[in-house]
């Protein structure tokens, strides 16, 4: 099996060519020239690399690696790294840094999900820090008097925020299995906030685009503006409530986030919106320890995130179908290819919508969805000639409008820990509300929930029963941190943001690699495509070739082209050293190693 081969050469090179051939360059030019920074370790350790072999190349390092969407975060976790700490130190540095230096994504006033693997125990956790609905919560809530989804509630009011979870889950992975105390790893991030660093021309695109749903708070507006308008390129970002905030936590730890000053201003903050989040809901908020889902591939084991991320479940069933179909001859992004592996994508979003809610208030048959008996039955079912009408699969049940507002990012220390983290606000800067005096953005993240199941909602769209509004209630998620295992041992960590299209460009991700032997950055330049079953519609990235979109349409494929998906931030550990690569859809991410 490939994973590194010869037969890469030809497979990529086909990808690429169809971009030139197209007459267009890779969407960003940082794919062909990653600005990377590279100790002499890391240099000694690239001569071992094939450079004649690969198109695009991946940070090298022989100790220790981090990759994030912001650079800033990456510096910030390479140095917990280089002083000492664990992949879990770093892991929890670059959460709170994050924050800072990527405020529309990463955070500390919303959730997420942490796969990691300890290499002391050999044992994988998959710990859920997803934000809860607050108690006051209902399945009607986001209804008006004739039952009408009511136009944004759930997504830029404060009924829109769960109670949020990062605090909690930062404070719990490094308690157990970090080794700095707090005060140690969150420190950078304060010292950034309370610096400032200058905008990046992706932050200032993403604050103008948001323009309308922040104007509308004055809190937000004195952190994020700058006479009367969105700061621009350049302009330097202060954030002295957060710096203040994240200080307190410092102290006393996430109990000030849940019980002390700052829970006391998000609960005045929501205090004038009844049956928003309250002190009680804060307080009684639990981070929970889950066994990852687990799948193999090609002699690969795969652990990723269960329910209530439905990320997990659908890579490993997606897998499962694919294991059987001679990938790598077929080569990437070929339309046999890209067939069969939409037609299997249709299928397990298809399921997605019918089962998938949080494991605490529905029954999940996660078991079999990601058994290989049940990948059998499903795959027996696709036409090789013929794609399949969305409608006929199963009718009426399509799945929930998802942002792709989320950030991923990777850490591997020299012990061989690994951590894969995605969280997120849910959309850009979440409901675009700062809880006044805290300078911490807060999510929107019931909207990840069906507002009102089997009804279209305000995006023309219909959820499922499984994932209804309750109160204590997880939302929904498509996020899907993953490592690929061999003997026990991890040899790649990825993830990335997307929304519902997470799964598919986390399994392209895997798939790259497994099926036909890319390193990390070949994985994350290679184009990728889409099907969620509905709408009917097989999404497409540039770069696909007129032949093979001409041979995929043959076969009854509703194709469209459309922007870019994902942003992967991946490491492969392979022969004790370590590749890694930022997406190159995201010219804000960075790879450092040493
Ligand atoms: N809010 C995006 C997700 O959880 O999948």
């Amino acid at each position: 099996m490939p994973f590194r081969s010869s037969l890469l050469a030809s497979s990529l090179a086909l990808a690429l060519l169809s971009l030139t051939a197209c007459g267009h360059p890779p969407s960003n030019p940082a794919a062909a020239a990653p600005a990377v920074e590279q100790s002499s370790a890391a240099q000694a350790a690239s001569a071992a690399y094939d450079f004649d072999m690969d198109v695009f190349h991946p940070v090298v390092a022989e100790n220790g690696m981090v990759a994030s969407e912001q650079e800033l975060a990456s510096r910030i976790g390479l140095e917990i790294l280089k002083s000492g700490g664990n992949a879990v130190d770093a892991a929890v540095a670059m959460g709170f840094a994050l924050a800072v230096a990527l405020p529309n994504a990463g955070n500390i006033g919303g959730g997420g999900f942490m796969l990691l693997h300890d290499a002391r125990s050999g044992k994988d956790v998959a710990l859920d820090f997803r934000e809860v609905a607050p108690s006051q919560a209902s399945r009607g809530m986001y209804l008006d008097a004739q039952g009408k989804l009511i136009d944004g509630k759930s997504l830029y009011t404060h009924y829109a925020v769960g109670v949020p979870g990062t605090v909690a889950g930062m404070e719990h992975a490094l308690r157990k299995w970090g080794s700095l105390p707090l005060s140690r790893v969150i420190a950078p991030a304060i010292a950034l906030a309370d610096k400032g660093y200058p905008v990046s021309e992706t932050l200032a695109k993403t604050l103008q685009q948001e323009k309308q749903s922040m104007g509308r708070w004055p809190a937000t507006q004195a952190i994020f503006w700058k006479n009367g308008e969105p700061l621009k390129r350049g302009d330097l970002l202060v954030q002295k409530d957060l710096a203040q905030s994240m200080r307190l936590i410092s102290e006393q730890g996430a109990k000030a986030f849940y019980e002390g000053a700052i829970a006391q201003k998000i609960a005045a903050e929501m205090a004038p919106y009844k049956g928003a989040i309250t002190l009680a809901d804060l307080k009684s908020y639990k981070v929970i320890e889950r066994q990852p889902v687990r799948g193999s591939y090609r002699g690969y084991e795969v652990a990723t995130m269960p329910p209530p991320s439905s990320g997990g479940a659908h890579l490993i069933q997606i897998l499962n179908m694919m294991e059987r179909w001679p990938m790598n001859q077929w080569g990437v992004n070929s339309a046999q290819s890209v067939h069969y592996m939409a037609e299997s994508m249709k299928l397990a979003y298809a399921d997605r919508a019918e089962y998938l809610g949080d494991p605490d208030f529905v029954q999940v048959p996660l078991k079999g969805l990601v058994s290989k008996p049940y990948a059998d039955q499903l795959a027996a079912g696709i036409d090789g000639n013929k794609a399949r009408a969305a409608q006929s699969i199963k009718p009426g049940k399509p799945q929930a409008y998802e942002s792709d507002q989320t950030t991923h990012y990777s850490v591997v220390d020299k012990a061989g820990n690994a951590v894969a983290v995605t969280y997120t606000l849910n959309t850009n800067f979440g409901t675009g509300i700062v809880a006044k005096g805290t300078g911490i953005v807060l999510n929107n993240e019931m909207d990840d929930f069906s507002a009102k199941p089997g009804v279209a909602n305000a995006y023309g769209l219909v959820g499922g029963e499984a994932n209804a509004v309750a109160a204590g209630k997880r939302p929904l998620s498509s996020m899907t941190p993953t490592l690929v295992l061999k003997d026990g041992k991890p040899v790649l960590v990825t993830g990335s943001p997307g929304g519902a299209r997470i799964i598919t460009t986390v399994l392209q991700t895997v798939s790259n690699v497994i099926d036909f032997g890319m390193n990390p950055a070949e994985a994350a330049a290679t184009p990728r495509f889409h099907h969620q079953w509905t709408p009917d519609e097989l999404r497409l990235e540039k770069g696909f070739s007129q032949d093979t979109i001409n041979l995929l349409k043959a076969r009854g494929h509703h194709v469209a082209v459309k922007p870019a998906m994902g942003r992967t931030q991946t490491i492969e550990i392979r022969d004790g050293k370590l590749y890694g690569a930022s997406d190159p859809r995201n010219p804000d991410g960075q790879t450092l190693g040493y």
